[in-house]
């Protein structure tokens, strides 16, 4: 760098920070005040090079190892590969297997923990293979499949092979499951490790089989790959009994990093300045800023597309793309292109780009140092249930993050934390089977016959949380007073939703109003939220919705919400119903995902024999029930003062203030979620009679006498 005007600290390489040089200028001088200088080069980003698809595949570090690689596949039953992100773990692990035959006549399942990521390699992979994504190689994801009987190479997320384990026990279709991304150690890839290994036992056994005659089980043997982009492979190692560790060869060039003099609460202000610091004094090269969540990556989003635009006429232009979970499928391929001439490209993107996905030409990484992570809040302090936290990084994500800048060559990191903060953080984060709510597990281990106690984990829940799901699932009627599935539990299991919102939808069947609760659960079901809220826009928001206003709260109200834009869905063109979301502050990608979830729920419906069509009219009282049975663990009644206390919980909460009852006194509520901040707050709410709460713990009461 020639000039440094930020408070950065250089620490050298892609290592822990040594060196104290500290700066005294601040990151304070307002961006779009500098004078703009030109890029050295008027060619814009650093584009990658335009190499055929297949030059590609053979420049990536792993095809230099790739004859000794298939031949340790060919011979471990388990195989532990780590390799730096972009090394080609992920796209050609997969690709060597099928094409040298070690798969045989079986699938090859590639598991990822993130739905985004599994749809975006399905198509690049399909892409190296020169095939149509669904074909040869395909993928399947929650509410969305592309894969046919042709189908090789299958892309899925960890939970919908956990959902595949229900109908097929011993996952006799693949002969190899690779295991992505185990470094994260989600609670899914936790199950599915100790499932694996239970499974290749019984298929790679011979069971008293005489000599040259196998039995059938030994006919289709299971291969598992763990793959990890971090050094920690022991740990699988000795999980698998010692199993085969490799090393992919990186190919690293170095990062310089810097940290900030002072730590920057405004995250998302600090990552807007530094932007326009390097976009106005550094040479061309895109930028990957690394974000917690959805909300921070539209708003930044937002500034920076503004303060783009009032840069001066000559000054290179900024091409902005968003990078997060819950983004549509066809806006994920532009990240993988190049900006339009002479600009330069800005990725605003969650942890999803720390190792899942690699984004080409990444000269500088802006890390605000934060991330969105689930954590199980106990019953005794709260809810008694998982809330997403926007929290600190680990040094490991923190070290991912740097080095997403020098995949091309010398790259640049601005972390947005001071050198101090960095090493405060922890090492690497908790395997979430520690700090997660287990309901949604434990119902589909009881699918399968198997109790999380007695199942073989690489870090064992704690019993406080396998206490609390257990009751969870007993409350919604999943498992007996004996801890045995019930049938109720099993349909629950089918349907691809949380417990609670299966329970509700199952509910709606003994309610007649299935058609009522379909609709709202796919809206709960979406990945984004259907409010835009911000605090500035709440009344408006309100004002303009107040015509959607269901007296009995957010439920009905979302519920008229779905009715009219179906309505408008038949007599409006595409840009009429974005007008219409648009004026009601409503996001139209939330209703959009809800048309989809709500298709695949109803052949779900129809396969456990639900006629999804039959509707209650205009009635409240049916749908308020049904919601009340999944939602009975989330209820409270109204305290003296206004509050409301939880009736499974020692909290108080207050209802959110983007809720439609915000101002209302009701005596009683059941919430979606809460949320944390000055108060806890339930968030989703609806009023229902006391005396509803009152039958569902009788019913409780009879099923447990
Ligand atoms: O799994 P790993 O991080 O080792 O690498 P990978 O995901 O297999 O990526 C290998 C290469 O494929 C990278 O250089 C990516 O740029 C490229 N790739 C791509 O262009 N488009 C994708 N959707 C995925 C990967
Ligand atoms: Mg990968």
């Amino acid at each position: 760098m020639k000039k440094r005007r930020h408070s950065w600290v250089d620490v050298g390489d892609d290592e822990p920070p040594r060196k104290r040089k500290y700066k005294s200028s601040r990151l304070d001088s307002h961006p779009i005040k500098k004078k703009v200088k030109r890029p050295d080069s008027a060619e814009g980003s650093g584009k990658p090079k335009t190499s055929s698809i297949q030059e590609q595949r053979n420049q990536l570090p792993i095809a230099h190892g790739k004859d000794a690689l298939v031949r340790e596949l060919q011979e471990n039953d388990v195989t532990v590969l780590v390799g730096e992100t972009g090394s080609g773990k992920t796209t050609q692990v997969p690709q060597y297997i099928l094409e040298s035959g070690i798969s045989g006549r079986g699938m090859i399942a590639v598991t990822q923990p993130r739905k985004v990521a599994a749809t975006s390699l399905a198509t690049r992979v399909a892409q190296e293979q020169n095939v149509s994504v669904g074909g040869l190689v395909g993928y399947s994801v929650r509410f969305d499949e592309a894969s046919s009987q042709n189908t090789r190479i299958k892309y899925v997320t960890d939970g919908m092979l956990i959902r595949e384990l229900l109908s097929d026990p011993l996952l006799s279709r693949y002969s190899v499951v690779v295991i992505d991304e185990a470094h994260e150690r989600t609670l899914r890839t936790d199950l599915l490790l100790a499932n694996l290994k239970t499974i290749q036992k019984t298929r790679n056994s011979y069971t008293g089989g005489k000599k040259g005659k196998e039995p059938a089980s030994k006919q289709n043997p299971l291969k598992i790959v763990v793959m990890s982009a971090t050094l920690d492979a022991d740990k699988f190692s000795r999980f698998f009994g010692n199993a085969k560790i490799l090393y992919v060869q990186g190919r690293q060039h170095p990062v310089t990093v810097y940290h900030t003099a002072n730590s920057q609460p405004d995250y998302v202000d600090a990552a807007l300045r530094t932007f326009f610091q390097i976009h106005t004094d550094q040479p061309p090269g895109d930028v990957l800023i690394f974000l917690p969540g959805q909300e921070d990556i539209e708003n930044l989003d937002k500034s920076i597309k503004l303060y783009a635009d009032r840069l001066p006429k000559d000054a290179p232009g900024v091409a902005v793309y968003p990078m997060y979970a819950a983004l549509p499928a066809h806006k994920q391929a532009a990240i993988f292109s190049s900006a339009p001439q002479g600009m330069r490209k800005c990725i605003l993107a969650t942890n999803i780009a720390e190792t899942s996905i690699t984004i080409p030409g990444i000269k500088y990484v802006i890390d605000t140092g934060k991330c969105k992570e689930k954590r199980y809040i106990s019953r005794d302090t709260g809810s008694g249930f998982d809330t997403l936290l926007t929290k600190d990084i680990t040094q490991s994500s923190a070290m991912q993050r740097t080095g997403r800048a020098g995949r091309e060559g010398p790259g640049f990191c601005f972390r947005l934390y001071t050198e101090e903060a960095f090493s405060a953080m922890p090492l690497s984060a908790e395997p979430e089977i520690l700090r997660c709510t287990l309901t949604s597990s434990i119902l589909q281990l009881k699918c399968l016959n198997q109790d999380l106690e007695t199942l073989d984990f690489m870090d064992k829940p704690d019993t406080e949380s396998v206490g609390s799901a257990l009751a969870t699932l007993y409350l919604l009627g999943a498992i007996d007073d004996t801890k045995a599935l019930t049938k109720l539990g099993r349909d629950m299991a089918f349907l691809p939703l949380e417990p609670p919102l299966a329970r509700a939808l199952m509910a709606s069947v003994e309610f007649a109003c299935t058609l009522e609760v379909l609709n709202i659960v796919s809206v709960l079901s979406a990945s984004s939220k259907l409010f835009i809220d911000t605090t500035e826009s709440r009344e408006t928001a309100a004002e303009a919705r107040r015509k959607f206003r269901h007296p009995s709260g957010d439920h009905l109200t979302v519920l008229n919400i779905v009715k009219s834009y179906e309505e408008m869905h038949k007599s409006q063109g595409k840009s009429g119903r974005k007008e219409w979301c648009k004026k009601q502050l409503l996001n139209e990608r939330c209703l959009l995902e809800a048309v989809d979830i709500k298709k695949q729920l109803s052949t779900s419906c129809e396969r456990l024999g639900i006629d999804w069509k039959v509707s209650c009219g205009e009635a409240e009282y049916p749908i308020l029930k049904s919601l009340l049975r999944g939602l009975v663990h989330q209820a409270a009644f109204l305290q003296p003062d206004g509050s409301y206390k939880q009736i499974m919980g020692p909290s108080t909460v207050k209802i959110h203030p983007g809720s439609s009852l915000c101002d209302k006194k009701v005596p009683a509520i059941i919430y979606d979620e809460l949320v944390y901040t000055t108060h806890i707050y339930a968030r989703g709410v609806s009023s229902v009679p006391r005396s509803f709460i009152a039958e569902v713990s009788v019913l409780n009461r009879r099923r447990s006498g």
